[in-house]
């Protein structure tokens, strides 16, 4: 609710995918890797490569016209506006200028905010306590990532399992009660933040020359660990999130997950005892998109159906840094 007693809705979600889209039998053959392996460790058949000239600000600003327009409402009404990527067109200016300027926005508040696959859950939680503050009326968080940016290319281990894309959603204010953004539980744990890093490009290590030849300006993950730890930290920050709000996993009517890797989800599911029907998985045709991966799934499930007016939706998420974070929204 807001100063004024309104609720924070997501009133549209737009987004955007590049237009070439490869499959797993299209990757190169250096990688020396299957479809077979990719899909049965994983669950992704393809991903969206964006092309040279195509930047995380592209995307955002094209899933942002298009939740704009769902929302029948003009760059102009916008008076706050929060990207969460990994992969920003430069370490610095925002990503989120970036877009303002490129949307011909007002002189608006924008920022980013940097919290890898969690991202989306952490933008839409400070987006929607500034609306709350009564301040703003209507703000854009968009999740937008070129992860075949930071890619290895020649690590088969990383760079089979992201792909690029953005996803936008309008937050509004709504005067019915009890409704849109319930509660956000935001977590982290920097204790091993080489879980999940890009050694250089920080003040750490310069991206020059011998970066480079070091391969250390990509990503890099092991994956392995952290699959270790994200089915029990997602469960129990879903678990706080809900007993801090009266409820339990039986009243959660959809699971909107961070598409990192269907086991992970299948194991959600499986601690949790949610049933499995609940998740809406996407992961198939879009593979990793880090923090563009929830509203890519939230705006798919609305689109086929599986979200209905009065539903408790969990958003759930985690990602480098390591951070965790879920949402509870009743949708109006
Ligand atoms: O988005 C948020 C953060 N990230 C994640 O959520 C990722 C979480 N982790 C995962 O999803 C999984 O751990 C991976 C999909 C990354 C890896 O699956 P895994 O079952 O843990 O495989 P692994 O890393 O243990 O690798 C098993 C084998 C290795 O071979 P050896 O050492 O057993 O001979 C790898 O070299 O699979 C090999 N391998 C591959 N083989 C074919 C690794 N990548 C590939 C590949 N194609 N692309």
């Amino acid at each position: 609710m807001t100063a004024s007693g309104a609720s924070i809705i997501i009133s549209s979600i737009g987004t955007y995918t590049p237009e070439r889209c490869v499959t797993n039998a299209q990757l190169p053959a250096h990688l020396e890797t299957t479809d077979e392996w990719i899909s049965s460790r994983t669950g992704i058949h393809q991903r969206y490569i964006a092309p040279d000239g195509q930047e995380a600000s592209d995307m955002a600003v094209l899933a942002a016209r298009s939740a704009l327009q769902k929302a029948h409402l003009q760059p102009a009404d916008i008076d706050l506006l929060v990207v969460a990527t990994m992969s920003p067109d430069y370490p610095f200016p925002s990503t989120a200028c970036l877009v303002q300027g490129k949307l011909g926005m007002r002189t608006v508040a924008a920022f980013d905010v940097h919290a890898a696959c969690s991202g989306f859950i952490y933008a839409l939680e400070v987006a929607s306590r500034m609306m709350q503050s009564g301040a703003y009326r209507n703000a854009l968080v968009i999740g937008a990532e070129k992860m075949s940016s930071v890619l290895d290319w020649e690590d088969r281990g990383t760079c089979v399992l992201f792909g690029d894309g953005a996803g936008a959603a309008v937050l509004s204010k709504s005067s019915t009660l009890g409704v849109g953004v319930i509660d956000c539980l935001l977590c982290s744990d920097g204790m091993r933040p080489e879980l999940l890093y890009c050694p250089a490009g920080g003040s750490v290590q310069r991206a020059d020359a011998e970066a480079i030849a070091q391969r250390a300006n990509f990503l890099k993950m092991n994956g392995k660990e952290i699959f270790k730890v994200a089915v029990r930290l997602m469960a129990d920050s879903a678990e706080q999130i809900l007993a801090r709000n009266g409820l339990t996993f039986a009243d959660v009517d959809c699971v909107i997950p961070h598409q990192a890797n269907v086991r992970i989800i299948d194991s959600l599911a499986k601690q949790a005892g949610i049933p499995r029907e609940k998740f809406f998985v996407n992961i198939d045709r879009y593979a990793n998109t880090s923090g563009a991966s929830i509203p890519l799934a939230l705006n798919e499930a609305l689109e086929q159906g599986r979200i209905k007016s009065g539903n408790n939706i969990l958003l759930v998420a985690f990602g480098g840094g390591l951070t965790w974070a879920t949402s509870l929204v009743k949708w109006l």
